[in-house]
């Protein structure tokens, strides 16, 4: 017998359902319920898991419990949040989709892997992959943005940099992805609130980022707390057991989310703690995260006959053979190992990895002419805002081993970029409340400067999890600190630090130039610096489409065709009353020092069938008069099906670095199977006919260069 049919023969039911039990240590509180001394639970083999714990000397002395002291010396499994770094903060996920970069994506997850094992963790709960169209949702944060293309990618990229290429070796963790099942579409964008999306929305929009993670290997899954139309995904077997293990072939761990399953009982579906039990383990949920439900539920679930025995095995097989693959029955310790830390690579390295994310990540969404970079000349400037000095906030909202009092802050970082520049800072008022005692002076500081550089936004803890917002304004009275200095009539940059686009439309109309700055990480405040002084040309584009007001929430690009199309003026198009219906940034915008343009627009052949594939070429030029990056976007739109087709839909991204005044060509080769969608009856279906081949900077449709290809019989 193998090591696991082993232990499995000599476990009783207690030690079974402790492989399947998940309990918060204290490091970390990410949920409601009080972190537990976990050490008795361990020694007799009812704790199997533990999350929020980190730190070679603490993870190792609770592993040595479980494997010195309980009876069958299982080891333990040990998770964290590792999001976006671990000790080294990159910057948030949705600002590093920004760089529409995959092998930067894996590459930052790889760090985040080696630093959070050389920490003891062997899991992390990430990549976090909801598609997000509503920026009310706080969690828009933690995710790739509106695209399930670009969120699948992504799914790729961190399942892959998380785990390396052994899920043994020291320094890998085993990837969750999460939060499967339509998180991103709670209803209103109010967190933990029920989702009511269509089979097909589902299927096209929410699943493709977790079937790429499926594909690319992850050894877990979460899924989401909310319902799908009254289906809590915790106990969702049709999705669970129908369509991740059966139709994926999924053989990993599920990994409930923060009590999810005593959960059930509060959405309506489950009696009891045995119910609620039965009813996730028969959905193929393998561990309980911090809701007892199946160490207080299983037995009496058993005893009723709501499950079997050979259930409760399945799962906890599943979570042995995890623990095998990670190496943990050959050395528990392994990860915090002296060696493991010697081994990693350098602190140094990873911070300017870190730097790098964070520059490519800021997005200029604005900028009149000559107002960036800051001239070198420059003398005085004005730092003003609640966001200038911050150091915690920049890391953002799942900061996991990172130190606020490491990060750079804007402050900072300016200071260090022009060591001839005057740079006076005041808040002015703080992030959120309504005192603005301190405007005047902040206004004094202004008079005094060539320029302003206002730093406004969100606080952390504004964005994430339970933190959905009704209003995208600027919190308390950030807005009036802000109009007061642009009467000043100096000249204005404004960033915005945020995890979520926030609609501003008086700002961007008058402040000179305007950055998304997101929460950067560890390294915003250079990061920043880079781009305003001008040795860094911006790249970032945005991977969510940016409204000018919150009553167009949800907003993406990728929408049906309406048969009354939006037309300015006639009013029975798709349209609103009192607001424009178009977005205040598209999709992929994102200005550059540079100046680019396109032409020549073309596919070869313009007629395929199936089993071929078109070559779709464009030239770029770099119009001018500084280097920089180009990014490409791929559009198709399928102009007659038997299911109307999005006008848009993203199907590839190049991005070319061009010296000014230089021209190249970018290429995509586009298998004809990538055209198919899925059918009337849910299986992929390639329909002959026309498409529209739409290639630009961003999903502006106007700005696209456009041709067809026609797909024959
Ligand atoms: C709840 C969150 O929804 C999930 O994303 C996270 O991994 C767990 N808490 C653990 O912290």
């Amino acid at each position: 017998m193998g090591r696991i049919d082993t232990l499995l023969a000599a476990m009783t039911l207690e030690e079974k359902i402790g492989q399947l039990t998940m309990v918060a240590s204290f490091r970390a509180v990410t949920g409601p319920g009080a972190p537990r001394d976990a050490a008795e639970g361990v020694r007799s083999g009812r704790i199997g898991a533990l999350l929020n714990l980190w730190g070679a000397d603490e993870t190792h002395a609770v592993q040595r419990l479980a494997v010195d002291e309980s009876r069958l010396g299982i080891p333990l499994l040990l998770g964290l949040d590792v999001v976006h770094g671990h000790r080294t903060i990159f910057p948030v996920p949705l600002a590093e989709a920004c760089l529409f970069d995959p092998a930067l994506w894996e590459k930052t997850a790889r760090a985040a892997a080696e630093e959070a094992a050389m920490d003891g963790v062997a899991l992390t709960f990430a990549p976090m992959l909801d598609v997000a169209r509503d920026p009310r949702w706080g969690r828009i944060v933690e995710g790739p943005g509106e695209d399930p293309w670009v969120a699948s990618q992504f799914a790729a990229a961190k399942t892959r940099g998380f785990q390396g290429h052994d899920l043994s070796a020291a320094d890998s963790l085993a990837a969750t992805a999460k939060h499967l099942g339509a998180y991103g579409a709670v209803t209103a964008g109010r967190e933990y609130a029920s989702a009511d999306v269509s089979e097909r929305t589902l299927h096209e929009i929410y699943l493709p980022p977790f079937a790429a993670a499926v594909a690319a290997g992850t050894a877990a899954i979460m899924p989401a707390f909310n319902d799908i139309a009254g289906a809590p995904t915790t106990a969702n077997a049709a999705l669970l057991q129908g369509w991740l293990r059966g139709h994926l072939g999924f053989r990993g761990v599920l990994i409930s989310d923060y009590n999810a399953v005593a959960e059930l009982i509060d959405h309506g579906v489950a009696g009891d703690t045995a119910e609620a039990a039965a009813l996730a383990l028969k959905a193929g949920v393998d561990i309980d995260m911090m809701g007892d439900a199946y160490a207080k539920g299983l037995p009496e679930a058993l005893r009723r006959g709501l499950v079997g025995m050979a259930e409760i095995d399945a799962s906890v097989r599943r979570v042995l053979e995890l623990k095998e693959r990670l190496g943990l029955f050959d050395d528990p310790y392994r990860r915090g190992a002296s060696g493991a830390r010697a081994t990693a690579g350098g602190a140094a390295d990873r911070r300017g990895l870190a730097r790098d994310v964070a520059r490519r990540a800021i997005v200029l969404l604005t900028c009149a002419r000559d107002a960036l970079p800051l001239s070198p000349d420059i003398r005085r400037l004005a730092l003003i805002g609640p966001l200038a000095a911050a150091r915690q906030e920049m890391l953002g909202p799942w900061a996991s081993a990172g130190r606020g009092e490491e990060a750079a802050s804007i402050l900072q970082g300016l200071t260090a970029a022009l060591p001839d520049c005057r740079i006076d800072h005041a808040a002015g008022v703080d992030i959120a409340g309504d005192d603005t005692r301190g405007v005047s002076a902040a206004l004094d500081l202004c008079r005094d400067a060539e320029a302003v550089v206002l730093c406004l936004g969100e606080a952390a803890s504004m964005s994430g999890e339970a933190a959905s917002r009704a209003d995208l304004g600027l919190p308390g009275a950030q807005r009036a600190l802000a109009e007061a200095v642009l009467d000043l009539g100096k000249p204005v940059v404004a960033l915005l630090c945020s995890g979520r686009p926030l609609a501003l439309p008086w700002l961007f109309e008058r402040a000179d130039a305007v950055l998304a700055a997101w929460f950067l990480g560890g390294e915003a405040g250079n990061a920043v610096a880079d781009v305003l002084t001008g040795k860094f040309n911006p790249t970032g584009k945005l991977p969510v489409t940016w409204p000018r007001h919150v009553g167009q929430a949800p907003i993406f690009y990728a929408q049906r065709p309406s048969g009354r199309p939006t037309k300015v003026g006639d009013r029975y198009t798709s349209s609103y009353l009192d607001l424009s219906a178009a977005p205040q940034f598209p999709f992929g915008h994102g200005l550059s020092f540079s100046r680019f343009a396109l032409h020549d627009l073309r596919r070869d052949p313009s007629r395929v069938k199936a089993g071929q594939a078109v070559t779709i070429s464009v030239s770029v030029a770099n119009e001018g008069g500084v280097d920089g990056e180009a990014t490409l976007f791929l559009f198709v739109r399928d102009l007659v099906a038997s299911v109307a087709r999005p006008v848009m839909e993203l199907k590839g991204v190049r991005k070319i670095v061009l010296t000014a005044g230089a021209r190249e060509q970018a290429t995509w080769r586009l298998p004809v199977e990538t055209l198919a969608f899925i059918g009337r009856g849910f299986d992929p279906v390639l329909e002959p006919g026309v498409f529209e081949v739409h290639v630009g900077l961003s999903a502006d449709p106007i700005e696209c260069l456009t041709d067809v290809v026609e797909l024959l019989r």
